[in-house]
């Protein structure tokens, strides 16, 4: 496995990747890696022949200096567990590579970004967007994996592709999860082992909802997980909402012919999580 840090290193190697005519797969993240991470290394190994991972904690994205700070980085362990999964090249950019100016670029992605994360998280997506396109950019792959668990991120990245006229074509792999139902995310290195326990709750929560919506009103499904998350012990609810799946609007009824998801943020301490699960109509 092959270490660059340098953005011309990073395509002089796609190049000769290229010349041999292979498929080039891409799997960005911030690092701090976990089996989530791992399950997109491996879906892209078996959709492309090169696969290749970025590890860059984008502070653009993140809108509270203190959670750019306190965002674990592992990098010697992440290369490790990169290396054991067969990815064949790994991009570690500096800030300077990736910003060597400052990105003045303001994306619109309507109403896809004044929802759940977008409204709660003000300007994260824009960074989210400036920095996927400029990787987008540097990588030049064929196919890019990103997990469900950021599923209104997948979304806006989806519409940036499509503003762009980026030649890309995106998957979504499904959330892997820890026994206890918690979804993996690098921010759960920050809980302790009793609020890792608090935060598998979330996943009760959800499947509650899925497995029993159809008995209630959407409001009153609404209700009755709101009220689970209030009397769940160390956890703080911030939303719970249930939308269109392609939209993002908030549904108000069931529909009939609609994908939905149920999508929560909590705050489990001091750490912010987010997870979300699809109801089958
Ligand atoms: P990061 O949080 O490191 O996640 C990288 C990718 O891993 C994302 O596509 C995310 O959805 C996926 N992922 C995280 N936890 C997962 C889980 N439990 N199961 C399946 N997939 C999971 O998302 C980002 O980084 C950044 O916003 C990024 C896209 C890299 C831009 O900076």
């Amino acid at each position: 496995m092959l270490v660059v840090t340098a953005i011309a290193d990073l395509q002089s190697v796609i190049k000769n990747a290229r010349l041999t005519h292979q498929k080039i797969g891409f799997v960005p993240t911030m690092g701090a890696l976990h089996q989530g991470h791992l399950s997109l290394i491996k879906q892209a190994k078996a959709q492309t022949s090169f696969v290749v991972a970025s590890i860059f904690v984008n502070p653009t994205q993140f809108n509270e200096a203190e959670d750019f700070k306190l965002y674990p980085r592992t990098l010697d362990v992440d290369l490790k567990m990169l290396d054991e999964s067969g990815c064949d090249l790994v991009f570690t950019p500096t800030v300077e590579d990736i910003y060597p100016s400052k990105d003045l670029r303001k994306f619109d992605f309507g109403l896809l970004e004044q929802v759940m994360e977008g409204l709660h998280r003000p300007g994260h997506f824009n960074g989210v967007a400036q920095v996927v396109s400029k990787l987008f950019d540097a990588v030049q792959a064929d196919v890019a994996f990103f997990g469900q668990k950021d599923f209104q991120q997948f979304a806006i990245i989806k519409a940036m592709v499509k503003q762009l006229n980026i030649p890309i074509h995106l998957v979504a792999c499904p959330i892997v999860r820890e026994p206890s139902g918690l979804a993996m995310s690098s921010r759960n290195q920050r809980l302790s082992k009793l609020q890792k326990e608090q935060a598998s709750a979330i996943y009760k929560h959800l499947t509650w909802a899925k497995t029993n919506f159809k008995q209630y009103s959407l409001s009153e499904l609404k209700n009755e997980v709101e009220k689970c998350f209030f009397s769940s012990e160390g956890l703080e609810l911030e939303y719970f909402e249930i939308v269109d799946e392609n939209t993002l609007i908030e549904l108000n009824s069931w529909p009939v012919d609609v994908k939905i998801v149920a999508c929560v943020a909590v705050f489990c301490g001091k750490v912010r999580l987010i997870d979300n699960i699809v109801f089958n109509l």
